[in-house]
């Protein structure tokens, strides 16, 4: 296998679709916002999410066989990142053709590009086919299966999966997607036993999926066939550089590894990787290379995500933000609460911007805004740690004085309303209760199961909540194009004065103004907002009742 590094990766990706028979156009990627007509995401998961109106017909401007890296933020696994495998920002290596080749071509590429470009022999690579569905009325993919066998993958590396693993459904819920084939590379005997059932483990690692878009995913469910057979893959850069660098995890990678040199000199710990030896690693040992593995991914995430225009909020898209730099900033501290702060964030944000602006210009045209919106959020939340201190400890004393002094353990609802309405991070609820002398991690069992049920509310809510804006039954998007978002300042103040209107606007006989800047608290995770009042020069007074915050941009609503 050659070394490669994420920049020899992206260069030969490059070269390897514009030249000769393949002849593919490169496709500018898109920003990690979706597309305004685009409802069904808050994000761009996957490369192919701008190109929904060309797979289901429409001619594409640069052709119909087109290649990109695309940024790709998926949020359904927040807080699993600092294992060895999550991430929340990944470049999404991408091809397409939009109804112009298809399954032969498609497998035979992925073939070629493994193993004559980035050099993984034949007999490291496997993959699956889609085991058919009686609901589509398809059975195995024999075809798949047979150009595999003819490219070299014989059956023993090809293993046929249904429905739960290798059917591509849309990005959100409703869209083109269709049956895949996913590719296996085996990285040898060093990372465990041999054994091509292509689940996940540390030898053999899912590389790139080839998704054959010939159906369309209606709203009540069911599938229909669409006017063209397109094909859709994507690959994961962040994967192939652990692989062809043969390191343990994605964290030691060029693409990561400036960053944990940094955080090794901020904060004055050493980065340890290497959990083959896992016995051999104390518990806070383990802790930290979670932390540090926390902090370099959700950095490196905030970082794009401010560069295309995300603000943090208690809502939607700045809502995901918010829990990534509060999750960044708890690991942070955890790690050495003495961290010159300013310091290392302008540190960490210009080594990204090293390591990335070339190719993100978004990010090198942010670099002093990136710095100042992370700073910022990290001193509103250090006022938000103290108030959730105040109310754990309340909890504490209610415990104390209730029928049950004894108790040693959060409930579930106890620990997710830290969680949700103080903004606390899962990590530091956990540690203050076990600093109580509250039971292992400061739950106990049912707790978990209730905490985790509150959870999945709330990642549902998370899901829901580019369907949020249209609350009221208003399409909000369609009155705040151009707007930008509002400056939150109720944590510094209570009333303002000289402030701006943005808009002010009538919607089903519903008053709505937005200012600049705003001391209202918007509605969220279950608090109301703040209700007061607007003067106006001429002693006008107007009563806000509500004020809702859609994507940033805060609505004061009036009676
Ligand atoms: N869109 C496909 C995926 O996300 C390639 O796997």
């Amino acid at each position: 296998m050659k070394k490669l590094s994420s920049e020899d990766l992206r260069n030969i990706w490059k070269n390897f679709w514009e030249n000769g028979e393949k002849d593919h156009k490169y496709l500018k990627y898109s920003s990690l916002i979706p597309d305004s007509k685009d409802k069904t995401v808050l994000f761009n998961t996957a490369g192919m999410q701008q190109l929904v109106s060309y797979l289901l017909g429409k001619p594409h401007p640069l052709g119909n066989r087109l290649y990109n890296i695309q940024k790709s933020l998926r949020t359904g696994d927040i807080d699993e990142v600092g294992d060895e495998r999550h991430l929340t920002f990944f470049e999404m290596f991408g091809n397409w053709s939009l109804g112009d080749f298809f399954k032969k071509e498609s497998l035979t590429w992925s073939v070629e590009f493994l193993n004559k470009e980035i050099g993984i022999s034949i007999e490291k690579i496997g993959a699956t086919i889609f085991a058919g569905d009686e609901t589509l009325g398809i059975g195995e993919d024999i075809e798949a299966r047979k150009i595999l066998n003819e490219i070299g993958i014989p059956n023993s590396r090809i293993k046929a999966i249904g429905m739960e693993d290798n059917f591509r459904g849309p990005a959100g819920e409703l869209g083109p997607c269709g049956p895949c084939s996913e590719f296996f590379v085996d990285r040898g005997e060093e990372w465990g036993k041999n054994n091509w059932d292509m689940g996940e483990n540390d030898r053999f690692i899912e590389v790139w999926n080839n998704v054959f878009m010939e159906f369309y995913k209606n709203e009540d469910g069911t599938f229909s066939k669409l006017k063209q057979k397109n094909v859709d893959t994507g690959m994961g850069l962040e994967r192939l550089a652990m692989i062809l660098q043969n390191k343990q995890t994605v964290f030691e990678t060029d693409l990561f590894e400036f960053i944990m040199i940094s955080l090794q000199n901020f904060v004055g710990k050493k980065y340890a990787p290497f959990q083959k030896h896992e016995n051999e690693f104390d518990q806070q040992e383990k802790n930290d290379t979670r932390h540090f593995r926390i902090i370099a991914d959700h950095i490196r995430t905030a970082i794009f995500m401010i560069g295309d225009g995300v603000i943090a909020s208690n809502d939607g898209r700045g809502y995901v933000l918010r829990r990534l730099i509060r999750r960044f900033y708890y690991s942070l501290i955890s790690l050495n609460e003495n961290i010159k702060l300013d310091d290392f964030i302008n540190d960490l944000v210009n080594k990204v911007n090293q390591k990335y602006g070339t190719y993100y210009i978004e990010i090198s045209n942010g670099v002093n805004n990136i710095i100042s919106s992370i700073l910022n959020e990290i001193y509103q939340f250090q006022k938000t740690i103290n108030n959730g201190i105040r109310e754990f400890e309340k909890i504490v004393k209610e415990i104390k004085n209730s029928d049950n002094p004894n108790r040693n353990y959060l409930t579930g609802e106890e620990a997710f309303k830290l969680y949700d309405t103080y903004g606390l991070p899962v990590d530091m609820i956990e540690e203050l209760a076990f600093q109580t002398g509250f039971s292992e991690k400061g739950l106990n069992p049912v707790s978990f199961i209730e905490f985790e049920k509150a959870m999945e509310k709330a990642r549902e809510k998370s899901r829901k909540s580019s369907k949020d804006m249209f609350k009221r039954g208003i399409d909000w998007a369609k009155y705040l194009d151009g707007i930008s978002p509002t400056e939150f300042v109720g944590y510094e103040n209570l009333e303002l004065e000289g402030i701006k209107i943005l808009k002010d606007f009538e919607v089903n006989g519903q008053r709505v103004i937005i200012f600049d800047k705003t001391p209202f608290y918007a509605e969220s995770g279950g608090q109301t907002s703040d209700i007061g009042i607007l003067e106006f020069d001429d002693n006008n007074v107007l009563n806000i009742y509500e004020v809702q915050n859609y994507s940033g941009v805060f609505l004061h609503f009036i009676k």
